[in-house]
């Protein structure tokens, strides 16, 4: 299978959200261009063996798969991991190659999907799932990019990228909370953008098409979305985590050094077309 093989030795990606769907084969195919990856999901035991494939797939590359299975929002647990990773680093230590982080990845899904108003209030989003969807799915990106520039485990260069939605700019029902999650996302990454280019680190979101992971499954009317997108996209079919891997990946050669602070479509097109203009064959 045909890759691009462009990390220096030593180069690591930190996932956040590597278990399954976008970060799962993004790290996959970072793996087949020379990364170990470093990764962080929030998985129970029903959906422990969809990690353990995908660190199987990424081992399976020759490269490392280092996993914690633990909330991303979770302070403590953040500084548990970048502990970790700075005690791996030590130990692969080579002055010609120094280990560092070359990619960062965003991409948990853990959002709260109710109405922001309604007559019923068990309809209706509390302060604490807003807080935390926004936690989650947003402010987090900072801490963790806070906590990796600080550590000074980010390679000069490295690139950042934070899954975004269509709903960043676009109303759905129920998707309220990541609606506004994902519109902080993206502002935090034209702002990492800025802060960050004195050391010739990148930071972009990837706006994915509709793709049938586990986290569209959660979306209340997904049947819905995945017909219209159907319809919209001009190939007619639905984006897949290995379109969105591949491009991740193809931007983090050093020839797309120069896109910076950008919102890049990963959806064949879709985004770009706004009315149903396709019927489905009956
Ligand atoms: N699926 C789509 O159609 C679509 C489209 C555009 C954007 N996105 C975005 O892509 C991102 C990834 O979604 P996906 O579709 O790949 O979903 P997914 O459910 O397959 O993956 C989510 C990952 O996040 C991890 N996770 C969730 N909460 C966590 C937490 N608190 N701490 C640590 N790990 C946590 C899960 O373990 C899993 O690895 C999300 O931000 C989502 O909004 C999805």
């Amino acid at each position: 299978m045909a890759t691009l093989n462009i990390a220096p030795p030593n180069s690591y990606a930190l996932i956040l959200g590597v278990s399954s769907g976008f970060g799962g084969h993004t790290a996959i195919e970072l793996a087949k261009a020379g990364y170990h990856i470093v990764g962080v999901h929030l998985d129970r035991a029903a959906t422990m063996p969809i990690a353990e494939a995908t660190k199987a797939d990424i081992e399976r590359t020759g490269a490392k798969a280092i996993f914690f299975n633990v909330n991303a929002a979770d302070e403590a647990r953040r500084k548990e991991v970048i502990a970790a990773i700075q005690q791996e680093f030590a130990s692969v230590y080579n002055e010609e190659h120094p280990p560092s982080i070359r990619v960062l990845l965003h991409s948990l899904a853990f959002g709260s999907l109710k109405m922001l108003v309604s007559e019923n209030p068990a309809e209706m989003l509390t302060q604490k799932q807003i807080e935390m969807t926004m936690d989650v799915m947003a402010n987090s990106l900072v801490y963790w990019v806070q906590d990796v520039f600080q550590a000074k485990l980010f390679a000069r260069g490295a690139r950042i990228f934070a899954m975004t939605s269509g709903g960043s700019s676009r109303v759905l029902p129920m998707y309220g909370s990541v609606s506004a999650a994902k519109a902080a996302l993206e502002s935090y990454i034209r702002q990492l953008a800025l802060e960050l280019a004195p050391w010739d680190i990148t930071a972009n979101s990837i706006l994915a098409g509709v793709t049938d992971t586990a986290a569209l499954r959660k979306i209340p009317g997904n049947d819905i979305l995945i017909d219209n997108a159907m319809m919209r996209n001009p190939f007619h079919r639905l984006t897949t985590p290995e379109n969105v891997a591949k491009i991740i990946t193809l931007l983090t050669h050093e020839y797309a050094s120069w896109i910076n602070g950008d919102v890049i479509r990963a959806d064949g097109g879709e985004n770009a077309v706004d009315v149903t203009w396709w019927k489905k064959e009956a």
